[in-house]
Parts: C-alpha cells; sequence; structure tokens
C-alpha cells in the first residue's frame, strides 16, 4: 500500500474520485484526519470531526467482473470485523456495517467505475469512530465508538495498519486464489431467519429474511408469501 496522510479533506473518497485514472494506483490509501464533507451511504453525511475517527480510502484496479463486485463489500467488511473483533465484541450488520453494543461504530462505502460489466476501479472509504466522546445530538443513539465502549483511547495509525494487512491478506485469497469469502461473511451476519424492517429511500419493507444470494442481497419474504431482492438500505429488526 502507498498510504498518504492529509490533515484535512472534503472527502477521502472524492479525493481519489477526482485523481486521473490513467495512473496506475492501485494501493493507494488516502488517510485524512478530518473531513469537511464525509459521505456515507444512501446520501448520509458522515461525522468526520479531527483528531478522534479513523477516515480513509483504498483504490483498487481489480479487473473483475462486475458480478464479482459485491465480494469486495465482503473482503472489506470481514477485514474490519476480523481486527475489532480480537478486542471488541463486535457484531457485523448487514450490508457493510459494524456494530458494538448496539451502536454503530464503522460504515463502508463503496463506489466503483465499470465498463463494459467489468469492474476497472473501486474506492473502498472506511469510516471507523475511533475516539469519539461525544456525538451531534441526532447520532447520540445510533452511534458509538471504541473509546466510549471500553474507557481506553484507541491509536488510529495502528489500528489501520492492522486492518490494511487483513484486508490485503483476504484481498489476495480472492484475486490469487480464488478464493469466496461469501460463506463466512454470510454466517457471520447472522441475519437469516430474522423478522426485519427495511427502509430504503422512502420505503419501509417489512419480512423474514429467508436468504441471502450471492451478490449479497437480502431475500425477504413478506406476509402472504410473497418473496423480495433487497439490495440497500437500512435493517432494523422487529
Ligand atoms: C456509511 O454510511 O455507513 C458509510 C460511511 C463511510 C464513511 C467513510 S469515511 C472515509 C470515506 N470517505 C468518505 O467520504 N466516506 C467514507
Amino acid at each position: 500500500f502507498n498510504i498518504k496522510y492529509y490533515s484535512e479533506l472534503d472527502s477521502t473518497n472524492r479525493y481519489i474520485k477526482n485523481l486521473d485514472s490513467s495512473e496506475n494506483d492501485e494501493g493507494l490509501v488516502i488517510v485524512a484526519e478530518k473531513q469537511l464533507k464525509g459521505r456515507g451511504r444512501n446520501g448520509n453525511d458522515w461525522y468526520s470531526p479531527a483528531g478522534t475517527g479513523l477516515y480513509f480510502s483504498i483504490l483498487l484496479e481489480p479487473e473483475i467482473s462486475v458480478l464479482d463486485l459485491s465480494k469486495i463489500n465482503m473482503i472489506i467488511s470481514l477485514a474490519l470485523y476480523n481486527v475489532l473483533k480480537n478486542k471488541y465484541p463486535v457484531k457485523m450488520k448487514w450490508p457493510n456495517d459494524i456494530y458494538l453494543a448496539d451502536k454503530k461504530i464503522a460504515g463502508i462505502l463503496i463506489e466503483s467505475n465499470i465498463e463494459a460489466e467489468m469492474v476497472k476501479e473501486v474506492i473502498v472509504g472506511v469510516g471507523c469512530n475511533t475516539n469519539q466522546e461525544v456525538f451531534p445530538d441526532e447520532l447520540n443513539k445510533k452511534a458509538g465508538s471504541l473509546l466510549l465502549f471500553s474507557g481506553e483511547t484507541v491509536n488510529n495509525k495502528n489500528i489501520l495498519t492492522d486492518i490494511l494487512i487483513e484486508f490485503d491478506s483476504l484481498y489476495s485469497d480472492f484475486m490469487i486464489d480464488g478464493i469466496d469469502y461469501f460463506g463466512v461473511w454470510k454466517q457471520e451476519l447472522g441475519i437469516i431467519g430474522q423478522e426485519i424492517k427495511v427502509k430504503s429511500n422512502s420505503n419501509i419493507i417489512q419480512g423474514e429474511v429467508v436468504d441471502i444470494d450471492r451478490q449479497g442481497n437480502l431475500i425477504l419474504e413478506k406476509e402472504g408469501g410473497n418473496r423480495q431482492v433487497i439490495s440497500s438500505g437500512e435493517v432494523s429488526v422487529i
């Protein structure tokens, strides 16, 4: 990896997006101490004040089929989860969040550039709430940090190194040896059989999760037995 640190950026994902894509920069990692416009999934903002959280993006140029793009999501989710679970009782939440004691402590935003059904470029953005002591009111119920949970300050550089080493190992398993982490990821999510509500755009859909397909979509069985495939949204268990 080629890691570059910045004290302030609008968004580490956006920074990579704006780079000249003709350059071969696979493995570039952009880290910001603070983001002015950190971005989350579903058009949300990502709270990114200075000196507290870990905010970074990795650039990949995998040349894989668009059908395999979801594998990158599974790999980065597992990398984060594997590192954090060594120290904290974390849980994965579909599609790519990490929770600790019912509070969200990490999220992933993946953006990609696809040409002729092939994935040319993937920007893997990770936000991890390491050392936040307070959150704004609107986030207070939902968000937590490693520090708030354990009382111990986290060294962001060390945890970043651990995450990158684990990611590199899983990513090489996938790219070089063709190892598929779908089964492990699906198992760790532990969502099958649960009755859930999914908020996606402004729709709310309710049903039982009967399966997860290879693309990582939820298969929901609604009242009456109709099935629906859910590819994004915010899940709450009923
Ligand atoms: C989510 O909504 O759960 C995803 C949050 C992803 C936030 C990270 S912080 C580093 C990278 N740059 C961004 O602008 N967003 C991602």
